[in-house]
């Protein structure tokens, strides 16, 4: 409680100090205003503010967005605030005091972050959110997969192995929007074998920050509330997977029990090559990142044609939407997303080139490896 009134203490002067100090070193006119003083000479360069490079994941996403500016020759700013949502918001109001054209934002907390929008807008500065939301803000698009699916796959591929008896619900970290939306997906295929009483949620528990040792101690307390008689783990992505398998290793249970995730992590598949886990979601974060870097680079350079071009065409393996983040319906780029289990790892990760065959099947011998 405490904590989030200083956290919002701190948002409310930092927002102050913006508009006291008029930002000196920025534009602060409006996004229209700076798009036709633009200098054509100038270099563009576009921010880009990371929650976190915990899970392989954003790493990876923070390489390609650098490929894709250095690619088409702009400059890319990458700060990443490490789950701390106050640095996040700095490390934007410092992006734009150096003078970047556009913002893409992954927010570490959704609701805390629509202060950078304003910031940003102020500074004639156009804000694209990357995968996670930014509520409470003029934010101008979002890019994402569609999560709540996400959820959906992850409870259909536990319900068609498990149809009936005990699981535990590890869901992700309550700061993030897609944790919620992931938890909506996931409820609305179980409620049905719950209603039945087929299916009992025996704990469910949030993981904050997406932490898998968190994930480990909350599956420890599953088991220990149904005496280890569990059929499944509804993990809400593969970092959070890996904890729960390493408690269920513990009981010996590993392999036994049903386990989801997303992500398609190296390790998790890995896991499911082993056996120890069922399945993952792959979303494939090169097509977010190209289609996200696009329309940031388009917002930039003040190219209205081709944002509408984005906007109104048809996207690759997506489809454009509306999502509401509590002040407008905000036009929302949404991704495909697709499980892997065991039976599609050839058709999808390996023939996409998302993984390599020798890292996915490290532990498996050449010769009891499917074909290629
Ligand atoms: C993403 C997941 C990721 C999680 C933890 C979520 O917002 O949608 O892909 O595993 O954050 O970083």
């Amino acid at each position: 409680m405490l904590k989030k009134l200083f956290q919002s203490l701190f948002v409310g002067m930092l927002v102050l100090s913006v508009f006291l100090t008029g930002c000196s070193a920025i534009n602060t006119g409006t996004s229209n205003q700076k798009a036709t003083t633009k200098d054509k000479n100038k270099k563009i360069v576009v921010g880009f503010s990371i929650g976190t490079t915990k899970q392989e994941r954003w790493q990876k996403e923070v390489d390609m967005a650098k490929k894709y500016a250095a690619d088409h020759g702009f400059s890319l700013l990458v700060q990443s605030c490490e789950e701390d949502p106050n640095k996040q918001i700095q490390q934007v109001q410092n992006m734009l005091s150096q003078g970047i054209d556009a913002l893409l934002i992954s927010a570490q907390d959704g609701d805390s972050s629509g202060v950078v929008v304003k910031m940003a807008h102020d500074a004639g500065v156009p804000v694209v959110a990357y995968d996670r939301l930014v509520r409470n803000g003029d934010l101008d698009y979002y890019i994402t997969f569609d999560n709540e699916k996400v959820g959906e796959l992850q409870a259909k591929a536990l319900v068609e192995k498990y149809p009936k008896g005990n699981y535990i619900s590890i869901l992700g970290g309550p700061e993030d929007n897609n944790a919620h939306l992931i938890k909506n997906g996931q409820e609305k295929v179980l409620k049905p074998y719950i209603d039945k009483g087929d299916i009992k949620i025996v704990t469910q528990q949030w993981s904050k920050g997406w932490d898998p040792t968190e994930a480990m101690k909350n599956t420890e307390n599953g088991l220990t509330a149904a005496n280890n008689n569990v059929v499944a783990v509804l993990a809400s992505n593969d970092g959070t997977a890996g904890g729960a398998i390493q408690a269920l290793q513990a009981q010996g249970l590993a392999g036994t029990v049903g386990v989801s995730g997303q992500d398609a992590d190296i390790a998790a598949l890995q896991r499911i090559v082993a056996g120890t886990q069922t399945s993952t979601v792959y979303k494939p974060t090169q097509i977010l990142n190209s289609t996200a870097m696009e329309l940031v680079y388009n917002l930039a350079k003040g190219d209205k044609k081709s944002v509408e071009n984005m906007v109104s065409g048809n996207i690759q393996h997506g489809h454009v939407g509306k999502v509401d983040n509590g002040t407008k319906d905000v036009t929302t780029f949404l991704m495909d997303v697709t499980t892997v289990t065991k039976d599609n790892i050839m058709s999808t990760i390996i023939k996409d080139g998302f993984h390599k065959m020798d890292e996915v099947y490290k532990d498996v011998p050449k010769d009891q490896r499917p074909k290629q």
